[in-house]
């Protein structure tokens, strides 16, 4: 998401200014080009150099420094920008920035900048808590300033409140949300992801190799583009994307009743999950012996909860995945019809990259018309660009069901 985007990371005077060399760090590994401005008491905490290193870059720490090319500083980097970052923000800088005070290069370049710009301060809980330090919050989050709440936890003055700066994880999600587009902005998405657990006994279970990232990929793409994110997953290792309400359940039947009781409130329903088609039909009360050469199980069918949000969609938007290993395209036209979707998304497990556990997949968006769109290997998360660009063409003009 962050491929080939520019960056301008400003860095002011507190403790945590440390902390921005790991963000630096974070922005350049996620294919970013950061350009760093330092403020004159962030040099004190930390060196340009060690963010010069991590940046590749030159850093600036001065407007009337002598130009290494013709240019102004402030305005070439405030045209340069994709989007500003300053991490951390003292009270200082955003009280400067609230009161139209330009006085050192990151000011200057800030009020100069119409590029969305993410503030995170980081300071002491008293000084966080101040009536005047949040008034001129307030006014940042009036104007154009996207604002992160600071994280709760010791303090670098050794008590314990609210004034850390996020983690790297938390301000980089909040700078693929600020250059995400807002197509679904106010709309309600339910997921589900991962694998189902069938129990046979206390001790074993019947699962497939769904490890979520699919369904946990659709669900940050979605809040990235302003989703109000219902998750609904079975069992997986992953950390949670971010999501306003999340569901764990291990078995089919458990799924099937989370999805009927969240559904009905949902504009766009996505089933990533491998759902088990049956389960064994009864659950032996204690673990399974081996005094047989052979052990036979009956399953049973567990209930296909797509085909019935499908009866029942309304105005709704329904999209399941086919996972193959023949007969890709036939196979899922076939269950978009049965089904009563709107979209299919088919992954062949056959393919090198695509399906299961890999971080990348090679999918095939089929609507109920019949238009088939293939698409080339790409990560997870491109591919749930890529399908929630689809279902917001239509739902658009569809007339969603709004928050
Ligand atoms: O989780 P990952 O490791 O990232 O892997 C991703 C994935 C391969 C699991 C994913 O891309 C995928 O293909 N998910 C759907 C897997 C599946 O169950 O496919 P299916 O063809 O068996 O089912 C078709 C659709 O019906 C699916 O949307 C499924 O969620 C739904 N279904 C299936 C059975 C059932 N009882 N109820 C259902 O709702």
């Amino acid at each position: 998401m962050l491929k080939g985007k520019k960056i301008v990371l400003g860095i002011t005077g507190g403790i945590a200014a440390y902390k921005a060399a790991e963000l630096t760090r974070a922005l350049i590994k996620e294919g970013a080009q950061v350009k760093i401005i330092m403020t004159k008491c962030a040099c004190e905490f930390i060196t340009p150099l060690t963010l010069q290193t991590l940046s590749g870059d030159l850093v600036y720490t001065d407007t009337f420094a002598p130009a290494v090319k013709w240019d102004m500083a402030h305005i070439a980097l405030a045209d340069f920008a994709d989007a500003f970052v300053i991490a951390p923000a003292t009270g200082n800088i955003i009280g400067k920035i609230a009161s139209g005070i330009a006085d050192d290069l990151l000011t200057t370049t800030i009020m100069a900048t119409d590029k969305p710009v993410l503030v995170c301060p980081a300071m002491n809980d008293k000084m966080l808590a101040n009536p005047i330090v949040q008034e001129n919050i307030k006014k940042l989050k009036k104007h154009r300033y996207q604002i992160m709440d600071s994280a709760y936890g010791e303090l670098a003055c050794k008590v314990t409140g609210a004034g850390r700066l996020p983690d790297t994880p938390g301000i980089l999600e909040e700078i693929c949300k600020l250059l995400s587009p807002a197509t679904l902005d106010g709309l309600k998405i339910l997921i589900t992801a991962g694998p189902t657990e069938e129990p046979l006994d206390p001790v074993r279970f019947i699962t497939n190799s769904s490890s979520g990232k699919m369904g946990y990929a659709l669900a940050r793409v979605a809040k990235r583009r302003g989703a109000q994110v219902t998750l609904i997953t079975g069992p997986t290792a992953l950390t949670l994307p971010p999501a306003d309400k999340i569901i764990r359940v291990r078995t089919a039947r458990e799924m099937h009743r989370a999805v009927l009781d969240n559904y009905k409130m949902a504009a766009i329903i996505i089933k990533a999950a491998a759902v088990a088609d049956y389960r064994p039909a009864v659950m032996a009360k204690e673990k399974i012996k081996k005094n047989k050469e052979s052990l036979s199980l009956m399953l049973e069918r567990n209930p296909d909860i797509i085909s019935e949000i499908g009866r029942n969609k309304g105005r709704r938007i329904i999209a399941g995945f086919a996972m193959e290993t023949e007969n890709l395209l036939a196979n899922a036209k076939e269950k978009l019809k049965n089904k009563k979707m709107d979209f299919i998304i088919a992954n062949n497990l056959r393919e090198e990259g695509a399906g299961f556990q890999a971080d990348t997949n090679i999918i095939t968006i089929i609507d109920k018309n019949g238009q088939v769109q293939k698409l080339p290997k790409m990560t997870k998360i491109e591919a749930a660009g890529a399908i929630l660009d689809r279902i917001s063409s239509v739902i658009n003009k569809k007339g969603a069901i709004k928050k």
